[in-house]
């Protein structure tokens, strides 16, 4: 049986863990440097950060209550030079996991997560290897000037005690939780089994330990801890990754290989796994049923989590290499659907990320994309995602998925090319594309010649530790 979060632990993890502060429609990220010699002073203001307790956040059912008692909220995160820089003992820094240590800018990881060309980290903004990252600061706040008070407050203490700001991303919550190619995210979500009180997430539930470091992941194994309980356990790694979206490049292309506007949004659907409005194709493969539809067990379609493809083997409904299916296959990866299950579930991640920048053209739907096109130059480039992602083990989550399932040009039947909406478009030999497979009976269709959508402008590999070790490090 699934192992269950104990209520007892709860207080203990970081609040954005459990929830992203949806109802906080702004947030910025401050990546940091330890100054030289000041790991004592940066170590202190660390452990006494005023972090999220969890048990209030689970208190606030209705979260506007919350949101009215406490506006802004900070969590915290480390990159292995930065818990050296902050004189962490050299015995807790080698127990952490190889890809942990090295970090994300590696050349040989950037091969594997496609980092190459304009994304490869030398031409990262952050994170890359003359532009390390220390500490992540991660804000969350109810409007505008709740952000700008919070962040004022956090800067201003943190460069006291000795920390740099090297680069500070804000982030933007668009119309219908959008991200900027004009789809609502966020919507397929794992929940870790008892850190809620009831699932919104349709029985989509994991292992605590597929997330948290020292508990039972889905194989009833303990998930490794680095150094000892006190600083390891209740802990986990986050991936962060700036990723750059060319909005206007990708309806261009979807537009050019269409044959009207409806039939450009539903090629980019197609290549998502999903409509705008956030239906999966799964169960509705020819028309986007829009916002209000509901589905069999009463959440709307915008919603829904529960759909599965093993009726769906051949991708006739859901392409078989579109964006969701390739990330989450669900019961429809292996030919026996409960198999196929039980090898996704130790592939799973808490995805937590946020758009930045302004929409292309003000407005941010696939449609006023589209009239935007001819002139888009205009609107300028710095926009995408601040993707972040939450698992135990970043080789066998955040890695795997990247690699064998988004950049894999091969996988289960996809026809010589990777995810069509993040993928680097390489592949060894022949024309690299995106295959939409027929309904039974008609033909597949080709469509070649994608150009790469996302580009990756900085990235770290992070150790979001439990509260307890966050306060175990400002006593050192
Ligand atoms: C600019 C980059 C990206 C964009 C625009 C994007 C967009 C989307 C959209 C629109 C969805 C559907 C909404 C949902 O199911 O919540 C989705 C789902 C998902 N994405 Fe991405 N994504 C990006 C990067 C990534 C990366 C780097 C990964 C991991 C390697 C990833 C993993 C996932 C997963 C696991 C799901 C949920 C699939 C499911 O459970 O059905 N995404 N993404």
């Amino acid at each position: 049986m699934r192992a269950s979060l104990s209520h007892a632990d709860l207080p203990d993890l970081q609040g954005v863990l459990v929830h992203g502060y949806g109802h906080l429609h702004t947030g910025c990220v401050l990546l940091c440097q330890v100054g030289t010699d000041r790991s004592k002073a940066a170590r202190a203001h660390l452990g006494a950060l005023g972090l999220t307790n969890v048990e209030t956040a689970r208190q606030a059912k209705g979260e506007a209550i919350e949101a009215a008692r406490r506006k802004s909220f900070t969590n915290v995160a480390f990159t292995h030079t930065g818990l050296a820089a902050l004189g962490v003992s050299p015995a807790t820094l080698d127990s952490f996991p190889r890809e942990f240590v090295e970090g994300m800018a590696t050349d040989a990881r950037g091969r594997l997560l496609g980092d190459v060309g304009p994304s490869h980290h030398d031409s990262w903004q952050w994170g890359g290897k003359t532009n390390p990252v220390h500490v992540a600061l991660l804000l969350y706040a109810a409007d505008a000037s709740a952000l700008a008070a919070h962040r004022a407050g956090v800067m201003g203490a943190a460069e006291a005690a000795g920390l740099r700001v090297v680069k500070m991303i804000e982030t933007v919550t668009l119309p219908r939780r959008q991200e900027h190619f004009g789809f609502r995210d966020g919507i397929a979500q794992p929940v870790m089994k008892g850190s809620r009180d009831s699932s919104p997430y349709q029985g989509d539930e994991i292992a605590p330990g597929e997330i948290l470091l020292g508990h039972q992941d889905e194989f009833g194994e303990t998930s490794h801890v680095p150094g000892d309980n006190a600083f390891g356990r209740n802990g986990t790694y986050l991936v962060m990754r700036q990723l750059e979206q060319d909005v206007a490049g990708f309806w261009r292309f979807c537009r050019a290989n269409a044959e009207d506007d409806a039939d450009a949004i539903r090629l980019a659907a197609k290549m998502v796994g999903r409509w705008p409005s956030g239906a999966a194709l799964a169960r509705f493969p020819d028309k986007d049923p829009g916002p209000k539809e509901k589905v069999a067990h009463g959440v709307r379609a915008a919603d829904d989590n529960a759909f599965q493809y093993s009726s769906d083997m051949a991708g006739a409904r859901c392409p078989l290499g579109s964006h969701v299916r390739r990330s989450n296959p669900r019961d429809g990866f292996a030919q026996v659907p409960k198999d196929s299950l039980t090898m996704v579930a130790r592939h799973r991640m808490i995805r937590r990320g946020r758009p930045y920048g302004q929409p292309l053209g003000g407005e941010a739907e696939p449609a006023s994309y589209l009239k935007v096109l001819e002139d888009a130059s205009r609107f300028g480039t710095d926009r995408g995602i601040l993707f972040a992602c939450f698992n135990a083990s970043l080789e066998r989550q955040f890695e795997f998925v990247q690699q064998q399932w988004c950049e894999n040009p091969k996988l289960a039947g996809a026809v010589n090319g990777p995810d069509p909406l993040i993928g680097s478009q390489r592949a060894p030999c022949g024309p690299v594309g995106f295959t939409l497979q027929g309904k039974a009976g008609e033909p597949a269709r080709r469509v070649l010649g994608i150009p790469r959508f996302v580009t990756v402008r900085g990235g770290a590999y992070l150790f979001l530790p439990s509260l307890r070790a966050v306060r175990g490090l400002g006593e050192g």
